[in-house]
């Protein structure tokens, strides 16, 4: 969507994404994610990673901004699972799931027709009535966008990471000894990972120009790679070097733009804590058997692991 659009519906969500508001959040995400790891415990001493707290933590941080009420979340985590996390030879169980959500925010959001809640959808239905600027199908649209959007990436960040730093004890221990270095090193492995490439930034010209000396007319497509910029060695030292203390802000992770990630705040206070709490709370976990044997999703539009088998 270009402007003018994209900027009426763009303003409407900012301020649910707003320093303060995620500010406001951390507590909510702070207790997912102390719930996640306690169920995980009591379990055993083993776990995959990515089902138990990588698919779960954005799922449940996304319930709690969308008010989705506590007893619908099971059957809201367990499509989220299958929409994004179905095998690539079944991609009608991750259409059908993605159809199940659907209906079910179709409902949720009729449901705050009636009774505004105090949560996103709440706000957004009392100023779509004020406004008259929003269809009930156009907020729809944009509570799955929001699900999609930041489901997806979160759940790949959030295993990656971990294996990251598993694979690094030297850093680790640096960010044991200094948990005030957890933003340089979120910041960092969003750069490193680059899980977004391609697929977030094609695009179509509208009208003849030239990029990096290089003409483009317009209705040609053009696909930026986001990876390709962040391992850039003019922009950054020792590129292909995990680095948690280069303190990089300017990599384009979350994508450039009027387009820029709306959700990155959230992402950020997410995988934070989410690492955070992990290595405070499990000191002893290790990755279970080869990681280059491990399953990585190459040729998918995010990277990611399908699993992460870890012990402690
Ligand atoms: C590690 C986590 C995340 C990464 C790496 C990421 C990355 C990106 C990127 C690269 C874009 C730009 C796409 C483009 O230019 O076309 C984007 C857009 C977007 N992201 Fe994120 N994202 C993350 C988490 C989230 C979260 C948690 C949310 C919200 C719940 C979110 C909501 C959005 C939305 C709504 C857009 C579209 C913005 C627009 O078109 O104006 N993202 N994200």
């Amino acid at each position: 969507m270009d402007p003018p659009l994209h900027d009426v519906y763009r303003r409407m969500l900012i301020p649910e994404f707003s320093v303060r508001r995620i500010r406001e959040m951390r507590p909510a995400i702070q207790e997912i994610v102390d719930r996640l790891l306690d169920d995980m415990l009591e379990q055993g001493t083993s776990a995959d990673l990515v089902e138990t707290f990588g698919l779960a933590v954005p799922s449940l941080v996304i319930c709690r901004l969308l008010g989705v009420p506590y007893a619908d979340r099971d059957f809201f985590q367990s499509r989220t699972r299958r929409m994004v996390g179905a095998a690539p030879e079944a991609p009608q169980d991750s259409m059908n799931a993605a159809m199940e959500i659907w209906h079910y925010l179709d409902g949720l959001i009729t449901e705050a027709e009636r009774e505004p809640g105090d949560n996103l959808v709440g706000r957004l239905v009392t100023a779509r009535r004020e406004s008259g600027e929003l269809s009930h199908d156009a907020l729809v649209g944009m509570t799955f966008l929001l699900l999609v959007a930041g489901h997806e990436t979160t759940a790949n960040m959030i295993p990656l990471g971990v294996l990251s730093l598993l694979r690094d004890p030297g850093q680790l221990a640096g960010l044991r000894a200094d948990p005030g270095g957890w933003p340089l090193a979120v910041e960092e492995l969003l750069r490193f990972h680059s899980i977004v490439d391609w697929i977030a930034f094609d695009r179509v010209a509208t009208e003849d120009m030239k990029i990096g000396g290089q003409a483009v007319r317009a209705g040609e497509g053009l696909f930026v790679l986001g990876a390709s910029a962040n391992r850039d060695p003019r922009a950054f030292e020792r590129p292909d070097e995990l680095d948690l203390r280069r303190g990089a802000r300017n990599h384009v992770a979350f994508g450039y733009g009027v387009h820029q990630c709306l959700g990155q705040n959230l992402a950020r206070a997410e995988l934070e804590i989410a690492y955070r709490t992990l290595f405070e709370r499990i000191p002893g976990m290790r990755v279970v058997g080869e990681v280059e044997e491990l399953p990585f999703k190459y040729g998918g539009p995010i990277f990611g692991l399908h699993a992460l088998p870890v012990a402690w």
